[in-house]
């Protein structure tokens, strides 16, 4: 069967295709036939880096959907043909997080979904929702369970609240999908006009060009009337942070989740301590948020935004699309039968 794999270290210049023996699957195991994976920005960054702290080869993504195909000996969640999406932390299945539940992360500790066949153990899989194609499905295990914890479990938001997002990428467009479903105001930075202004036909209530308007946290407060916002979801990091903190209101909330622009930089504490605001970290979720954002995307119809789906054989335009931020919403790699 097909795959891909990366070398920590090499960049996206070590992305090749390669065969692998398929195998019957061991007790305990479900054997996915993987149809579709979308990418995260983390899919860019582990070949570059070693983000995983070994520079062994690995399948990389995190997120795929499929049918299973076969079933080991004592399975019990799943039988053959159910619809599945495998689980970001394979250990996290509820509760809070620690260091087993985050050991093995899909397509980073350990092999990943760009592949034909992958196998996983029965518990770190979901079953999708039946209205999602499998291009749909596969957008949801990293980028919407993590929009989904930093709303709704960490960010504690409430209907009527103000939440900022930063650009148009996975995490972003998916929290601004969820959060209008559940009745929340959103102000959305993008570096595009156009972006901004397809973000507005999908709900956003207000926009700002952090581009051009650099100093944006002041157009947030002003468009809070002072005040603030409720939460904000941290994606942009080294360039972002202090003015997030800053256009929080006071006993407000950043999500701090990612770092497109840099994960390390100064901080300046005053605009936090000051406000009594909070910072949290976010890392994805476990499988019972995956599944409680299940029920709510079904419930609410909610269906993710393909920015463009590549063939197999063109993973590696898909990847350079992601990278240099030309897309909107997430990118998917759908994966031959
Ligand atoms: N902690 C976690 O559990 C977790 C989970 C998922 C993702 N992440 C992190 O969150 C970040 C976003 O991930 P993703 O997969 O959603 O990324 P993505 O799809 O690649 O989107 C990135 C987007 O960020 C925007 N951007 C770039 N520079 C910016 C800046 N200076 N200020 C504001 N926005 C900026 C761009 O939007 P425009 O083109 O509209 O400007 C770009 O399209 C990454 O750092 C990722 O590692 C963390």
């Amino acid at each position: 069967m097909k795959a891909y794999q990366v070398t920590p270290g090499e960049g996206l210049a070590g992305l090749k295709a390669v065969e692998r023996a398929a195998r019957a699957p061991a007790a305990g195991e479900v054997v996915v036939g993987v149809r579709a994976v979308s990418l995260n920005y983390r899919d860019t960054i582990i070949p570059k880096f070693n983000y995983a702290g070994e520079a062994k080869p690995l399948v990389p993504c995190s997120d795929g959907a499929g049918e299973v195909l076969a079933v080991g000996s004592a399975v019990k969640r799943f039988k053959k043909g159910d619809r599945v999406a495998g689980i970001f932390f394979q250990g996290w299945l509820d509760g809070p997080i620690g260091p087993a539940e985050t050991t093995a992360a899909l397509g980073g500790g350990v092999d990943g979904m760009l592949a034909q066949q992958v196998h996983l153990d029965e518990n770190g899989l979901v079953a999708v929702p039946h209205s999602y194609t499998y291009a749909e499905a596969a957008c949801l295990p990293c980028a919407a369970v993590t929009a989904w914890n930093a709303l709704f479990v960490e960010g504690g938001i409430r209907p009527g609240d103000t939440v900022l997002l930063q650009g148009t990428g996975g995490v972003s467009i998916w929290a601004l999908q969820l959060a209008k479903a559940a009745g929340m105001r959103v102000i959305l930075t993008s570096s595009s006009d156009d972006k901004l202004k397809r973000v507005r036909d999908l709900g956003a209530d207000d926009t700002i060009n952090y581009k051009a308007t650099p100093e944006w946290q002041n157009e947030a407060l002003k468009l809070t009337g002072g005040r603030g916002v409720d939460l904000v979801l941290e994606v942009g990091g080294a360039d972002t942070l202090k003015r997030s903190v800053m256009a929080t209101r006071y006993g407000g909330t950043v999500a701090v989740i990612g770092g497109v622009s840099g994960f390390a930089g100064p901080f300046e504490l005053m605009p936090l301590l000051m406000g009594a605001k909070t910072m949290k970290g976010i890392y994805v979720g476990s499988r019972k948020m995956f599944e409680d954002l299940n029920r709510f995307v079904t419930a609410q119809k909610i269906k993710p935004v393909v920015d463009r789906a590549f063939p197999f054989e063109q993973a590696r335009a898909a990847y350079d699309r992601l990278e240099a931020a030309r897309h909107f919403g997430k990118v998917v790699i759908e994966v031959p039968a």
